[in-house]
């Protein structure tokens, strides 16, 4: 089999490295790839743009892909997955009436309502004078989210009803361009946040192990967010018995909501949770694909062939899958990111050390690294590298991923060296 995957971030790497490890899959594609895809024993780049249906159909047509795997929301929710459908390729990705579940927070929060999933109570506005009326009955802290895609940068979390009427200002005066049109105004929750990606072919959901991520800078979680600076996996705090209240009470719930609808949602559904400290959750919010870095630490945990889930719910056969396969233990990512990341960073950095950190037993995924044209891998966006590590228990995977990280350098480079604190001490 050829496979063709979208997209060039660390959760792209990790897809294309956990299905070369089939013997049924002899060649992935990455679109555009990073310098990791590009380097990978197996998988070569195509220099396209994720938004270029029309290009990527045709490599595919001409090529024999007999499946096409989407990484990011953006194309998703652009509808690559009708438009290759229509021209008779294989693809796993919810369609564009699917992906509004990530692409609108609004809609999200209706369905979630319609369903009985446990969520945040919220209200939707589309313009200031009544939002900022609301904010004002409500209180803070509250939280105000853009209605549609902002690359992870539409919350905020107001901890005063200014900055919250500040960011309906923003977002009414579009700081987040057409993601902004509508606003949802959320009550404000507390706990920990666990992601739970679960994969579906539109009749049977079956979460994978269930994740957390670091999404502030600064250790401590501190600073501003960003795409995510680390995770691990499996989170003790999603015990049994509340991933078999995820299972009924939010996965279930949601799929047979989406098939009222009439969405037949193929793909995977990832439901980020707020778990407060008695036990109860909330979902916070869906996306239509795989979570980045949930991804790297999960899938580096999965024994069952990938291609065979990711077909089981493409072909609509998930029900018949035996139970998923996992490797005993714990896996941990840490995340190097350029100088000056969330904000303002250069590119083009030397990045040495890589086969270093993988002769120390880490696992390396690239996120924005380049083959430069001397052959060289470099920086070449945010979030750099992703470096895992396995291990019979946390400790020892997160020592793992840091003795990888410490052989890797490039000018500029910063981690978090507090990746896992909360399963290290729990009481932090
Ligand atoms: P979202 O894109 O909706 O997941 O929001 C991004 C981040 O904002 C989440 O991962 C949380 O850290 C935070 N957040 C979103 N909704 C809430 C909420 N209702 N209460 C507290 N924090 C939230
Ligand atoms: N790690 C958060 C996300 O993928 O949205």
């Amino acid at each position: 089999m050829k496979v063709l995957v979208v997209g060039n971030g660390g959760r792209e790497h990790a897809l294309a490295w956990k299905l070369l490890q089939s013997p049924k899959i002899d060649q992935v594609v990455c679109v555009p790839g990073n310098g990791g895809t590009a380097t990978m024993k197996g998988c070569q780049n195509l220099p396209l743009t994720v938004d270029d249906f029309e290009g990527m159909s045709k490599f595919a047509l001409e090529n024999d892909i007999s499946l096409v795997v989407v990484g990011p929301e953006v194309p998703l929710a652009k509808g690559i997955t009708d438009y290759l459908q229509t021209k008779g390729l294989k693809v796993f990705g919810p369609t564009q009436a699917g992906a509004q579940i990530e692409a609108s927070k609004a809609w999200a929060k209706a369905l979630m309502e319609e369903a009985g999933v446990p969520t945040a109570k919220a209200a939707v506005f589309t313009e200031p004078t009544a939002a900022k009326n609301y904010i004002r009955t409500q209180g803070a802290p509250i939280v105000v989210k853009a209605d549609g895609l902002a690359a992870g940068k539409g919350v905020i979390v107001a901890q005063t009803t200014e900055q919250a009427e500040t960011a309906i200002d923003d977002i009414f005066q579009g700081q987040f361009g057409s993601a902004g049109s509508s606003v949802v105004i959320e009550e404000c929750l507390f706990g920990q946040e666990v992601s739970v990606l679960a994969l579906t072919d539109g009749l049977t959901i079956r979460p994978l192990l269930p994740a957390q991520d670091h999404k502030r800078i600064g250790e401590g979680d501190t600073g501003e967010n960003t795409g995510g600076m680390g995770a691990y996996a499996p989170t003790p705090i999603a015990t049994p018995e509340l991933m078999q209240r995820v299972q009924t009470e939010v996965l279930e719930r949601t799929i047979t909501a989406l098939r009222n609808r009439g969405i037949d949602y193929r793909g995977v559904l990832y439901a980020g949770l707020m778990v407060a400290d008695n036990g109860d959750f909330k979902v916070l919010e869906f996306n239509c694909r795989f979570g980045d870095p949930e991804t790297q630490v999960v899938l580096s945990l999965l024994e069952t062939p990938l291609e065979d889930l990711i077909l089981a719910c493409v072909d609509q056969h998930l029900a018949a899958m035996p139970p998923l396969a996992w490797k005993k233990g714990s896996a941990a990512t840490v995340v190097a990111v350029s100088g000056g990341y969330p904000g303002d960073y250069e590119k083009g950095k030397v990045i040495t050390g890589l086969e270093d950190a993988q002769l120390a037993g880490a696992i390396v995924f690239h996120a924005g690294t380049k083959l430069n044209d001397t052959e060289e891998i470099v920086t070449d966006g945010g979030r750099v590298l992703n470096i895992t590590g396995l291990g019979e228990n946390f400790q020892e995977a997160i020592a793992q991923a840091y003795t990888g990280i410490k052989q890797i350098q490039f000018s500029g480079m910063y981690y978090r060296r507090d990746i896992g604190h909360r399963v290290l001490n729990p009481q932090s």
